[in-house]
């Protein structure tokens, strides 16, 4: 029996069935220099938009000492001197516009970078400040620090002010207090009991909106509500998965997904619309089960969030009929659009994930010597995946090279790492770098075309020639060519607007939806087929419309039409 699991939406928000393609700054392209920066992505938009890219999020572009690759600020109303100015930003704003498509760039209101002017206030103003109740700012009565939290990227979620590098000879260098970081030290928390800190971000929202942006994703955005008694909690929440604790028997965590965080975005939500209805809000928010991330996104708060369960997912049939139909419920319960993602710059590339003996989130980067990913049947997995995700309702989220079918780089040397998890766990993770190497554009050129004079702040593989961007301009059968024409079909066919129904009880062993036609579309049921590692024959009176392999092989999607 098809089970009906969403029903057609009509369009009335942009970014309902948007295709979003998320740039990370610093590896994107460079216009001389190891580092990425602006007027390089501003040249290679057309790229972006040739893609069939609606909207791109922008991963932190403001000036920061880059402990966290940027998601450590030290001023919202800036750019890096390394990554461009202010005009360069609205440069790329405005291209972006011209060439049709949106733009989301990356707020971090959980915590500033230790180089932001309150930090810096805060510390010389002492205990007992006004500047200090910015962050939390605590004394302990023992040598312990303050409470029993642990940091996300490992290690204690404390550094004693006098044991900070720069204290020694420094008015706070004999500092009884200790500061609160849920990352690294060097990202103090906010302190979101203080109207001061509303009124920033406020400001810091109406600054950007000014200059055009078409919306925010929200860094951390279940982090900000804390119990301001700080009581000890020593369970460990972990990035994108969130807690995999049984809830029952955890009690709730004094710092992440309190309530509390409803009220900032319920105050945002008022700033964007003062700009009119077209501004959005994304969470990055790791929390399930879906109806608790369902919160986020009810009308009157964010617009979206990102699906970390579907990224989660083990590769197996019912472990994603599971999420898929889950997500639909939990979104279309509070009538938000549903998002599909597969990777980002916080986990392995989706093409060596899936190329591994466990297919979920994977672990936290891959060594030499670690068990490494077979990589045909990790590109095979992701592109059928894509094509699964691209054929679902709601809106995708593209992370840059996934559409080369770019993989991790999984033997970086540990000297040239820079993830503070890698320094944070003592090397016990090897971290975030290998899904940051910088896009290799063209086969032939130093650095693969990254930069013109051959830098790149991170090694990039040999075996990368394959995947150059004119590599696979020249050849109609490549993976970004196969991307661009996903797009284009489901623009086409509106699939992001489209009902759904799962099919597959008619298709043992595999997964199988009809995506149903809203209501102005002259089209037919499309029907989304995905084998996992078993072939499955092709329903008869239905035609092949595109397939990521041999249609119903092994490991593949098709999308069919009837004939
Ligand atoms: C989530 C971001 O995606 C990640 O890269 C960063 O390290 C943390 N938030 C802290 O800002």
């Amino acid at each position: 029996m098809p089970r009906q699991l969403h029903r057609p939406t009509a369009p009335s928000q942009w970014w309902q069935d948007a295709v979003i393609y998320q740039i990370y700054p610093r590896s994107f392209a460079s216009s001389g220099g190891p580092i990425g920066d602006l007027p390089a992505i501003t040249a290679r938009l057309e790229y972006v938009a040739s893609l069939g890219a609606d909207a791109v999020w922008l991963s932190p572009f403001y000036p920061s000492p880059q402990h966290d690759a940027g998601y450590d600020v030290a001023d919202y109303r800036n750019i890096d001197p390394r990554l461009g100015t202010l005009e360069d930003a609205d440069a790329l704003i405005a291209r972006t516009h011209e060439l049709g498509m949106r733009i989301i760039i990356d707020l971090v209101p959980n915590h500033t970078s230790d180089e932001h002017v309150w930090f810096r206030e805060a510390l010389s103003a002492g205990p007992d400040s006004p500047e200090r109740e910015r962050y939390w700012f605590r004394e302990a009565s023992t040598d312990a620090p303050p409470n029993d939290w642990t940091s996300i990227f490992g290690s204690i979620a404390w550094t004693r002010v006098r044991e900070r590098d720069d204290a020694p000879g420094s008015p706070w260098q004999d500092d009884p207090q200790w500061y609160l970081h849920l990352f690294d030290s060097s990202q103090p928390d906010l302190n979101w009991d203080n109207p001061a800190v509303h009124a920033e971000f406020r400001d810091v929202l109406r600054f950007w909106l000014d200059r055009g942006v078409d919306g925010f994703r929200i860094d951390v955005a279940h982090g900000l509500a804390k119990d301001p008694e700080l009581p000890d909690w020593q369970y460990h929440w972990t990035m994108v998965e969130g807690s995999d604790a049984d809830a029952a028997s955890v009690p709730p965590p004094p710092m992440w997904d309190r309530d509390g965080v409803h009220d900032i975005y319920r105050e945002w939500r008022t700033v964007l619309d003062e700009y009119g209805p077209d501004r959005m809000l994304v969470a990055e928010a790791w929390v399930s089960p879906g109806d608790r991330l369902a919160q986020y996104v009810r009308s009157d708060e964010m617009s979206q969030c990102f699906n970390f369960d579907f990224l989660s997912s083990q590769w197996k049939r019912d472990d994603l009929r599971a999420v898929i139909a889950s997500s639909l419920r939990a979104m279309d319960a509070v009538g938000a659009p549903t998002t599909w993602v597969l990777s980002n710059h916080d986990v392995v590339r989706a093409a060596s994930r899936l190329g591994l003996s466990h297919t979920g989130k994977g672990p936290n980067g891959i060594r030499a010597t670690d068990e490494q990913p077979d990589p045909e049947l990790g590109a095979r997995r992701a592109l059928a995946a894509h094509l699964l995700m691209a054929g679902l309702p709601g809106s995708c989220y593209l992370y840059q090279g996934e559409e080369l079918g770019l993989p991790e780089h999984t033997a970086l040397p540990d000297d040239v790492r820079e993830d503070p998890a890698y320094f944070r766990t003592k090397g016990v993770e090897a971290g975030r770098d290998g899904c940051r190497v910088p896009l290799p554009w063209r086969a032939q050129a130093p650095a693969f075309g990254f930069s013109p004079d051959g830098q790149s702040w991170l090694p990039q593989p040999p075996e990368w020639a394959a995947f150059a961007v004119d590599a696979q301009e020249a050849s109609t059968s490549s993976t970004l060519n196969f991307f661009r024409r996903m797009y284009a079909l489901r623009s086409e066919l509106a699939l992001g607007h489209g009902g759904l129904e799962d099919v597959s009880d008619a298709f043992p062993g595999a997964l199988a939806y009809l995506n149903t036609a809203p209501a102005d579309a002259e089209r037919g049921d499309i029907l989304i087929l995905t084998t996992f590692d078993t072939d499955v024959s092709i329903p008869e009176d239905w035609r092949v419309l595109l397939a990521s392999a041999a249609p119903g092989s092994a490991e593949s999607t098709t999308w069919l039409a009837r004939a």
